[in-house]
């Protein structure tokens, strides 16, 4: 039985006053909140357990070790991964598509090309872009429809054998648009291209199994998912990551070192060099399971309600502008008022104790899109409720008669 005002009583943040007023916390795209389980694993790691894994004899260490490498289990089952090693602890998303571009430096040539989309966030383009310099490779972006979809036919036409990797994200940080990435995997693989899907926003709202989608590499962070920052995950297939060169060198990456050559470790460890957040991966799997305790099911339905709920009443605000407003979507809202700059808006809402982002969010090129400097972006997640969106509605009339 879902009760969102019992679901509530885990997160202590949520108690807190902002600006003499109850906090309402729509910034859940940008970071999540943590429940009093995940921050209590982390207390608990460094008063029992602290010690570094992998490497020692010790009972600390063996125990440290053991509940890291459960992590791992409990994240490769979430994502219905197969094996333990396909799962590489990163400190996050952008680490993630870092490893796999540095990697596909020595693979990709001058005469190659990629896709990228218009609404990726600067993480999962500027990597790219930076590849490209380096390898020569051409980079093309699938545009987005004015609805906030992407342009598939446009993709359908991009496709040629010169195209070796197609890199999209799964859900836009900025309009909340779920991309069919089941049929842009399809395509890119008919293709014989690879596919890297960004699920740094994805991975929060929707439950997904990565064998089934057959995709060749998948990012997400912990702290979109009621976990820690620093803390995230890179999956790969087996023989990608066994050929994909490694990208740091150092400590616990490697099976033997000489001056003359290096031998590295085998997967998950080549790509896992030095001591990693080790509270954080413990606490990224109490997280996991924190919120398959709630359920993916309900977690997607009262959300749904959510963003429904506020859409209509979004609606009735005199002047509004809604950008991607379209039915593939999940509880994010990105929005201007008349001619009020984001940020104006996003300062007053402060005022009244209502955290949303304002600005580019990290996705110039919707902005340069839709001709805007800006929006306001209210994410919801599944701790949300509609007192809280009503409370947001009066605020944006207000903040709208204040600012004339
Ligand atoms: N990518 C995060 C956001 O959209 C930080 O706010």
């Amino acid at each position: 039985m879902f009760d969102v005002y019992k679901i509530r009583e885990d997160f202590p943040i949520l108690d807190r006053k902002v600006n003499n007023t109850d906090l309402v916390y729509f910034d859940n795209a940008a970071t999540s909140q943590t429940p009093i389980q995940v921050i209590d694993t982390i207390s608990n790691y460094y008063k029992k357990f602290n010690s570094n894994i992998h490497r020692g004899l010790h009972s600390l260490s063996a125990d440290a070790t053991s509940q890291y490498e459960e992590s791992r289990t409990k994240v490769r089952k979430h994502f219905g991964v197969s094996e333990n090693h396909e799962i590489i602890f990163t400190s996050g998303t952008t680490h993630g598509i870092n490893i796999v571009s540095s990697g596909l430096q020595s693979i990709l040539t001058k005469d190659d090309e990629i896709i990228i989309s218009a609404m990726e966030h600067h993480s999962n383009i500027v990597p790219w872009q930076m590849l490209c310099e380096k390898t020569g490779a051409t980079m093309k972006v699938i545009p987005i429809n004015n609805d906030g979809t992407l342009d598939i036919d446009e993709y359908k036409s991009m496709l040629n054998p010169k195209v070796k990797f197609v890199f999209v994200n799964h859900v836009s940080n900025t309009l909340g648009t779920i991309n069919p990435i089941e049929l842009i995997i399809e395509l890119a693989h008919k293709n014989n291209s690879q596919v890297l899907i960004d699920g740094a926003q994805g991975a929060a709202h929707l439950k997904i199994n990565l064998k089934e989608l057959n995709v060749d590499y998948y990012v997400a962070s912990a702290h979109k998912l009621c976990g820690p920052t620093g803390v995230g995950f890179l999956y790969g297939k087996t023989e990608l990551l066994k050929s994909l060169p490694a990208y740091q060198g150092g400590g616990e990456m490697i099976s033997n070192v000489t001056f003359e050559k290096t031998e590295y470790a085998d997967l998950p460890h080549k790509f896992e060099a030095g001591t990693p957040n080790i509270a954080g991966v413990i606490a990224f799997g109490v997280a996991l399971d924190y919120m398959n305790s709630i359920g993916f099911d309900n977690i997607e339905n009262h959300e749904k309600e959510l963003l429904d709920y506020a859409t209509d009443n979004l609606k009735k605000i005199s002047g509004i502008k809604i950008y991607g407003d379209n039915k593939q979507k999940i509880s994010v809202i990105s929005f201007n008022i008349g001619d009020h700059h984001p940020s104006d808006i996003g300062s007053i809402l402060d005022q009244f104790g209502i955290a949303v982002r304002t600005g580019q969010h990290c996705t110039q090129p919707i902005m340069d899109f839709y001709k805007i400097p800006g929006t306001v972006r209210a994410s919801f997640s599944f701790y949300n409720t509609k007192s809280e969106i009503d409370l947001f509605i009066d605020a944006l009339i207000k903040a709208s008669k204040m600012l004339g």
